[in-house]
């Protein structure tokens, strides 16, 4: 299968062909350029990985969202200090993840 990217705005699409339109922008057919096999490998092989970072991300969101309910509920200091420890520790792995798709999204694997 083939893949196409849109040069207006950067939606890749699968097929034999480009599609007619572009689903995301609606720019014609013209617009569309075939993806190189090596450049087509590197998004499919990166598609999995991708969406285990999205998926950590999610799950650091919800870490973060039980964290502050934790802090807010401020039964005792030690409970507060293991929410307090949460929240950070949801922040740094989100925004690790979220560098990682930045840096895929760079090099193409996206
Ligand atoms: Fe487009």
């Amino acid at each position: 299968m083939k893949l196409w990217k849109c040069e207006v705005c950067g939606y890749v699409a699968e097929g034999e062909e480009a599609p007619n339109r572009c689903p995301k922008c609606g720019v014609l057919k013209d617009k569309f350029v075939m993806i190189s096999e090596e450049d087509a490998a590197k998004i499919y092989r990166s598609d999995k990985t991708n969406d285990l970072h999205m998926q950590l991300i999610r799950l650091a969101m919800k870490m973060d969202d039980i964290a502050k309910q934790g802090i807010e509920d401020n039964l005792d200091p030690g409970c507060v200090k293991v929410f307090e420890a949460a929240k950070a520790h949801a922040w740094e792995l989100k925004q690790m993840a979220k560098a990682e798709l930045a840096g895929h999204i760079a090099k193409g694997k996206f």
